[in-house]
């Protein structure tokens, strides 16, 4: 949806849900990595970029402490009151809203109406994008003064506090520092976010991205897990993060196979990042695509973070002429996978594609094309 459907959409759902006209419409886009996979919460590097798919939030500052929220899909929230703001039921999407809000802690309370084109589920990013378009409509309307950074830090409070979810805070700072042409070189560590050209079109290649729709759920079970694990083989070898380790230093962990294999995984990629945005720099796609590869079987062998479709299109991927490398990309546990390959291949891709999933009874799976787009903003009203 462009910018002008975007106010259209979501003023007219604000005018049926609310009655009158919102403040104003913004709108926060999902991310793909490109890699950097689970090293986000231990201070590592990671390379997403945001995508023209987005969260959308009209919004109306209300006169008294009143939170009321409706979303296109899911229907309306309860109300809520700015004073006693607490996380609802598990997997609500309306925590991430409540959570933002309790950290910016605006003076009023107000109207929401929620719409997205972007899936939910999918490995793309909508919770942080929800909590960015939300983030950025309450900084303005409010004239909080909130710089994008700590706006991607509220995000990852309402995640931790109010959804449960201990994540790092790579999709929150590619949401609101996305930038077209450009993927974002993340040192989580620092929290620097550096541009990098990201033009795989100029050398006749494309970033496919397959909806595997096997459903990934961050809330809850695996990602909380490898949180844990990780930051027991951190206190294992005595560094606070293992951003800290090199790879000679893992055989130190050579008496817990489980630990090594997840230290393994976060210690290679950081290195994996570096090599990508050396190799992207060069124009060497070839190297991109080796890496995204390694990054893959990094993340379902040590890291244990994949899934039979994932799995399948990265297979598939390598069996597809024109195809320079694959990987999952995001939590994992089912989601979307990156191809890197040839423009004029996609269509190849696609169907060699749902020719397997359907070999396999599986529900059809989505492929679509993406480049780096904008960070969240307000959407200007079209006259
Ligand atoms: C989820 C989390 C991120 C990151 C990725 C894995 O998307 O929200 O912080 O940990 O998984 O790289």
């Amino acid at each position: 949806m462009d910018a002008r459907d975007a106010w259209r959409r979501a003023g007219e759902g604000f005018s049926g849900s609310f009655g009158g006209r919102p403040a104003g419409v913004w709108w926060a886009p999902g991310r793909v990595n490109l890699i950097g996979e689970h090293t986000d919460y231990q201070e590592g590097l990671c390379l997403p970029m945001a995508i023209n798919r987005h969260v959308v939030v009209a919004v109306r500052p209300r006169s008294d402490r009143l939170v009321r929220a409706v979303s296109s899909s899911r229907g309306p929230a309860p109300d809520v009151d700015l004073d006693a703001l607490r996380p609802g039921p598990r997997d609500s999407w309306f925590n991430y809203v409540v959570g933002v809000l309790a950290v910016l802690a605006p003076s009023a309370g107000c109207d929401l109406f929620i719409d997205a084109d972007l899936p939910v589920g999918a490995g793309l990013s909508s919770s942080a994008a929800l909590e960015m378009a939300v983030a950025v409509a309450i900084n303005d309307l409010f004239a909080l003064g909130r710089t994008p950074e700590d706006l991607a830090l509220a995000g990852q409070r309402a995640e931790h506090d109010f959804a449960g979810v201990s994540s790092g805070l790579m999709d929150q700072l590619a949401s609101v520092f996305g930038r077209p042409g450009h993927a974002l070189l993340l040192d989580t560590r620092t929290r620097a976010v550096t541009p990098v050209p990201w033009r795989p079109e100029d050398a006749g290649l494309a970033l496919a991205v397959v909806d595997t729709r096997a459903e990934h759920r961050v809330v809850g079970g695996g990602y909380e897990a490898r949180v844990r694990e990780v930051r027991a083989a951190a206190a294992a070898l005595g560094v606070p993060a293992l951003r800290d380790v090199a790879p000679e230093d893992l055989t130190r962990l050579e008496g817990q196979p489980l630990l090594l294999c997840r230290a393994r995984h976060v210690v290679s990629e950081n290195a994996r990042v570096r090599t990508v945005v050396d190799a992207a720099s060069r124009g060497d796609w070839e190297r991109v695509g080796q890496a995204l590869l390694a990054s893959h079987r990094s993340l379902a062998e040590d890291y244990e973070v994949s899934h039979p479709a994932l799995d399948a299109v990265v297979d598939r991927a390598a069996r597809t002429p024109g195809a320079l490398g694959a990987r999952l990309t995001g939590a994992g546990f089912g989601g979307s996978a990156i191809v890197l390959l040839r423009a004029d291949a996609v269509g190849m891709l696609e169907e060699g594609l749902h020719e397997e999933f359907a070999r396999r009874g599986w529900v059809p799976c989505g492929v679509q094309t993406f480049c780096p787009g904008d960070g969240a903003a307000r959407v200007a009203e079209a006259v």
